[in-house]
């Protein structure tokens, strides 16, 4: 059983080994249990500890096979470590998901810290570059591999958070460069867009701020907001070889927010 979804599991990712970056939590850290779930090695790998070694422990204990590597994804002696653990525990690299990502302190361009602005590149834009690079030249000699790098709906659309905003930009046209450029060598490189997830920061974000999230909620044609899951899924279908022919796509998992805005206009 899949313990988010309570789908029976199917061996989907069974033989091939898998990186989720940040996945000591939230979205990366439903993507690495499934992942495991569905017969992957995962290599959980995070900067925090204690709760990414739980993370190994609860799939250990389903009977899953993990590992974690500590890594800080903007420094590139760490994304460098990262990958070559992996190619040591487990001989190859098939799938990796970019997930780590911060924003705190991020907001309108006249308020944001320049230091703010160069944290959310190094850790959203450079983190995603150095583990591409990396994982890409072992890829390259697998002649095979699926890199999802985990965007969001920021990318499609103007709402808040500027250097958020801008990472996240810069991380959907590095898949469209990257897909194109590896794709005669077997190498996928798609994205996913989330609107909003309910992890636990989003859950504690919410609860310190009283009606928000039904507000927030109005704004999805779906009626909710969106469980770490619902990414999850969507990941496995990008890692897996149920999408051997997808490349460069930006997969929107947003309840329909971005689908368009309803006016009531009559034109009967
Ligand atoms: N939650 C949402 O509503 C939402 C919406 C759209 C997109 N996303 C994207 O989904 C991804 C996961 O988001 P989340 O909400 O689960 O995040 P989260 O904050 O719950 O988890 C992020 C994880 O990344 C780790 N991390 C932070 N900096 C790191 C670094 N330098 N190196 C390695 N790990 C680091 C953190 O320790 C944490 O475990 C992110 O890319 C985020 O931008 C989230």
């Amino acid at each position: 059983m899949n313990a988010e979804n309570n789908h029976p599991a199917s061996g989907r990712l069974k033989g091939k080994s898998a990186i989720v970056t940040g996945s000591a939590t939230g979205i990366g850290k439903a993507t690495a249990m499934l992942f495991a779930s569905e017969g992957a090695r995962v290599v959980v790998s995070d900067i925090d500890d204690a709760p990414a070694r739980e993370v190994v422990n609860a799939m250990v204990a389903q009977g899953g096979e993990a590992i974690f590597v500590k890594a800080d994804v903007s420094k590139p002696e760490d994304a460098q470590h990262l990958i070559e653990t992996t190619v040591r525990s487990y001989g190859q690299i098939d799938i990796l998901v970019n997930n780590a990502a911060v924003y705190r302190g991020d907001g309108d361009i006249l308020k944001v810290p320049d230091e703010v602005w160069d944290k959310v590149m190094a850790v959203n834009l450079k983190g995603t570059y150095l583990c591409c690079k990396f994982a890409i030249a072992q890829m390259l000699q697998q002649r095979s591999g699926s890199i999802v790098n985990i965007s969001s709906v920021n990318a499609l659309m103007g709402f808040s958070l500027t250097a958020y905003t801008a990472s996240k930009g810069g991380v959907e046209a590095l898949t469209r460069l990257l897909s194109m450029e590896f794709g005669p060598n077997g190498i996928r490189v798609n994205s996913i867009c989330p609107g909003t997830i309910m992890t636990e920061n989003s859950i504690a974000i919410y609860s310190e701020r009283p009606g928000l999230e039904e507000q927030v909620t109005k704004m999805y044609p779906l009626g909710r907001l969106g469980e770490p899951s619902d990414v999850a899924e969507c990941a496995l279908y990008l890692a897996s070889d149920a999408s051997a022919f997808v490349t460069g796509a930006s997969l929107v998992v947003d309840g329909g927010l971005t689908s368009g805005r309803k006016f009531d206009l009559d034109y009967t």
